[in-house]
């Protein structure tokens, strides 16, 4: 599907043959593969150990046995004919981070970084694929530590500070180098895109490092981190540890609980179709799941001690004076939140935080106070808060900031993104149309935490291990295209449109599309088609 117009600039597919050889100025005697492989013995950058610079065919099966791409693949498809280089970047002289930068036979000039997870420690082989598919010279890194563990911060304060800003600013400036080095034309556009622990990486970037990128895609941001870890913490603590406890709730509580919040919200939109366009208006009454006093059966409703415990679930997190730390868990994500918070088990990210961050491995997650909370909020190291609410420095440098958050995020709640939104409008005395010059919000219904949920989640984020040249889609329905086009031609989204599934998983059939509002608008069926039509939802 390429609706792209056929005038596209930069990356129209007849162009790129002609425009090619002035962006390639290594010696036309060689060809793109011999380049390739004299690079690493040609790359000289302060600080950087080259591994190797590798050829890689489109098609080939890569095998990536030390780093994790998508879920748990050890391969990756390569998208197009890259030039893969592999190196080590001394960020101290205690520190490292590996890095690699992919880049395409088909370069449009631009280039992208994206992002980690959580706590991750891994180069994400599915962003570079992508990425160079596309026509980006593309980076990704292992943030300064290897593997999902926080274990290597403790006592390690250089390579947690990687984590929180170095290690994504070093890939940004070390991978440009490499890109300009290898073609011997500079980047005429930037670009990051990550989501989780990458969404707060984008933000990083804008508030801290404006001048790196030209736009950014940042979804379901870690922001807020310090007071996000605790929250995490603090859910599993009120859900408790004792499984057996008369006033634990089960999994299949929850989804009885689940059914009652999707009775009293889905069709607050105007659609019931198992989908909560806005969870801002749901507020369930978790009281009406009281079992019946003559209810012979409980496994369908809650005690009164349940009942107390899921509607505290629902709370926003406050500190000890009271400040607001966290906002609250967004209605309609019960099932899957389960398992990251409710199961009997203590958060691992909060476990992994506290035992290598704020204290010491022999501390017991299972006992976390809001005390605790105050001394990790206090500690903020870096900044890893990410939480600065003024971008008035990559507005100037005319930054695009696109950011998404799923409506059925289990980990982290999408109500972050709208404390940001006001939080930011706030300080920089901006009105919402005066934001829509650098920065746009927009919440995906039907999404889980970056990717799958019951609605139309998919939006080009992923190429979910397909070859797909995010550039040939339609900017409507793919957020890297969007980007681009925002930041080069100033085509602006009013919304994004996600594509859901027939069987629910990437690669099936699509089932239908659904248009996600730009905040502070809502969702709203007006009909008259079917709620698979999207021209019957509109904006409000
Ligand atoms: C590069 O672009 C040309 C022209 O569109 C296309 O024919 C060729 O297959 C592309 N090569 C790769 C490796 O993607
Ligand atoms: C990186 O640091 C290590 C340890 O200090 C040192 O041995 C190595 O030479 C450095 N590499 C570069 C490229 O600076
Ligand atoms: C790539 O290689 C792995 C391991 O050899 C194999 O399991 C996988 O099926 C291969 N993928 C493709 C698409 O050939
Ligand atoms: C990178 O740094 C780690 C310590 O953080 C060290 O163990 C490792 O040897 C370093 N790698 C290289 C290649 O210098
Ligand atoms: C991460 O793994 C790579 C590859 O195995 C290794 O070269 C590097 O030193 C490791 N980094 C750290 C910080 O241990
Ligand atoms: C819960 O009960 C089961 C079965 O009676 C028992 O095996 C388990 O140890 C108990 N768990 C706790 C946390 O008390
Ligand atoms: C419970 O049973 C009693 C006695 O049969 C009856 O009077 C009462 O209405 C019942 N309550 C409910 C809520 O059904
Ligand atoms: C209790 O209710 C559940 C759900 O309605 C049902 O599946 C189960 O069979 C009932 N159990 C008894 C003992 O009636
Ligand atoms: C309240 O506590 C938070 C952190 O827990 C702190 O950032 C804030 O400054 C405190 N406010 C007052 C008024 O003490
Ligand atoms: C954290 O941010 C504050 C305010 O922007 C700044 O003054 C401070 O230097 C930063 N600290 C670190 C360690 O980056
Ligand atoms: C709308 O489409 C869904 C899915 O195809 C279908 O189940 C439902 O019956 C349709 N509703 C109406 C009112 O046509």
């Amino acid at each position: 599907m390429i609706c792209l117009p056929h005038n596209y600039p930069l990356v129209a597919a007849a162009a790129a043959v002609a425009f090619l050889p002035a962006l390639h100025a290594y010696p036309s005697s060689r060809t793109f593969e011999e380049s390739c492989s004299a690079f690493a013995s040609e790359l000289d950058l302060p600080s950087v150990k080259v591994h190797f610079s590798q050829y890689l065919p489109t098609g080939y099966n890569l095998s990536v046995p030390d780093f994790v791409t998508q879920g748990s693949s050890r391969n990756q498809i390569i998208g197009a004919n890259v030039c893969r280089v592999a190196m080590l970047v001394n960020t101290t002289e205690t520190s490292n981070m590996t890095l690699e930068v992919w880049l395409p036979v088909n370069w449009t000039g631009r280039f992208l970084s994206g992002g980690n997870g959580g706590l991750t420690g891994c180069i994400q082989y599915v962003d570079l694929s992508y990425g160079s598919s596309s026509g980006f010279a593309t980076v990704s890194g292992n943030n300064g530590h290897n593997g999902s563990s926080g274990q290597p911060f403790y006592q390690h304060p250089e390579v947690l500070e990687d984590y929180v800003y170095r290690a994504i600013y070093t890939g940004g400036v070390v991978g440009k180098q490499v890109t300009h080095a290898f073609y011997k034309n500079s980047v005429s556009k930037s670009y990051f895109m990550g989501c989780s622990g990458g969404g707060r990486q984008g933000f990083k970037m804008a508030q801290s490092f404006p001048d790196v990128f030209d736009g950014i895609v940042a979804a379901a941001p870690a922001i807020n981190s310090n007071n996000l870890i605790s929250w995490g913490g603090w859910l599993s603590t009120i859900a408790g540890f004792n499984t057996n406890s008369s006033d634990f709730v089960s999994e299949s509580l929850w989804q009885v609980v689940h059914e009652e919040v999707l009775n009293r919200c889905d069709g607050l939109d105007g659609a019931v179709d198992g989908i909560i366009e806005d969870t801002d208006l749901c507020h369930p009454q978790f009281e009406r799941l009281i079992c019946s006093q003559n209810a012979t059966n409980s496994t369908n409703c809650l005690n009164g001690a349940q009942a107390a415990k899921v509607r505290a679930l629902y709370e926003p997190l406050y500190g000890i004076n009271g400040t607001l730390l966290y906002p609250r868990l967004q209605p309609g994500t019960e099932t899957t939140t389960y398992s990251t918070y409710f199961a009997g088990a203590a958060s691992t990210l909060a476990s992994d935080w506290y035992k290598y961050v704020v204290y010491d491995p022999t501390f017991d997650p299972k006992t976390l106070t809001r005390d605790d909370f105050a001394v990790a909020a206090a500690q903020d190291p870096f900044n890893v808060s990410t939480f600065d609410a003024d971008l008035s420095a990559f507005k100037r440098r005319g930054g695009k900031l696109l950011t998404l958050h799923g409506m059925e995020d289990h980990i982290i709640s999408s109500e972050i993104s709208t404390v940001y939104y006001h939080r930011l409008a706030e300080t920089m005395s901006l009105s919402p149309s005066s934001l829509d010059s650098f920065y746009r919000y927009f919440r995906v219904s039907g999404m889980s935490h970056c990717a799958l949920g019951s609605g139309a989640y998919s939006l080009g984020m992923y190429s979910f291990g397909l070859i797909n040249n995010a550039l040939e889609q339609d900017p409507d329905d793919n957020v890297l295209a969007r980007i681009v086009v925002w930041v080069e031609r100033g085509e602006a989204p009013e919304y994004i449109r996600g594509t859901s599934f027939a069987s629910g998983l990437p690669g099936s059939e699509t089932a239908y599309k659904r248009k996600h509002c730009k905040y502070p608008a809502r969702n709203v069926y007006v009909g008259p088609g079917n709620y698979t039509d999207e021209n019957a939802w509109m904006c409000q």
